[in-house]
């Protein structure tokens, strides 16, 4: 999808993909990672989730990145945080304490720009973009954060039912994608809730990736 695209979403309010409270898929699986208390948590496309404040709650790092200026300032706003903000080649880096948001395009950034990931959290972000996109984008994961594990929460349904965003994404495109790093198991699999299951009926799907 198009920058502008998303913006519009941001400035017309149609984000129904943020949620009020910190993602089931994610408070139920983290565990499964066996992380460190202090790790450090990249969340691609992280719109202003309040899982980013939950994973700071857990006493860990979080790095995101997001397109929309505002989103990323509400989440400073919200957790009374007043970052310090630095510019590079259109990139911006808010930073607070263990909470580092770039707002700008997550193809722009590089591995140097940001920490070594510990894990990566994808929610809305895979399903958020087209097919031509998603083999980009997980290559583009792949460069930033080596050899992290992800976990990923993604949907299938049948296409014809709505337009994306979001996508159904497969098991077997999955595996595609991160084919060459990461060996792929679903934590589980429950049916589509939520404003989501008034467009479409299908499933929602954890998935742990781990680096072969
Ligand atoms: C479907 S939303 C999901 C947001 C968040 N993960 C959540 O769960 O609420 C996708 C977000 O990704 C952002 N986005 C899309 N493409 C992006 C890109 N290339 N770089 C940075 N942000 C992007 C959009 O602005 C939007 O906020």
């Amino acid at each position: 999808m198009e920058e502008q695209f998303w913006q519009s979403r941001w400035e017309e309010g149609r984000i129904a993909f943020h949620e009020a409270v910190p993602n089931r898929c994610l408070t139920q699986h983290l565990p499964d990672f066996s992380l460190r208390t202090g790790s450090q948590i990249f969340v691609p496309l992280c719109g202003k989730s309040v899982d980013l404040d939950w994973l700071l709650r857990q006493g860990h790092n979080v790095a995101g990145v997001e397109f929309n200026q505002g989103a990323v300032e509400a989440v400073f706003e919200r957790m009374a945080l007043t970052p310090t903000i630095w510019e590079n080649k259109g990139v911006r880096r808010f930073q607070s304490g263990r909470l580092t948001l770039w707002q700008g395009d997550l193809f722009a950034l590089k591995a140097a720009d940001i920490p070594k990931v510990d894990l990566i959290y994808d929610r809305a972000a895979l399903v958020a973009l087209p097919a031509e996109m998603r083999t980009r984008y997980g290559q583009h994961l792949v460069e930033l954060s080596a050899s992290a594990p992800h976990l990923l929460v993604s949907y299938t349904y049948d296409q014809s039912q709505m337009e994306g965003p979001p996508f159904s994404v497969s098991k077997s495109e999955i595996e595609a994608i991160y084919q060459d790093t990461h060996s792929l198991a679903e934590l589980s699999r429950s049916a589509i809730t939520g404003p989501l299951a008034t467009r479409c009926s299908g499933g929602e799907h954890v998935w742990k990736l781990t680096p072969k």
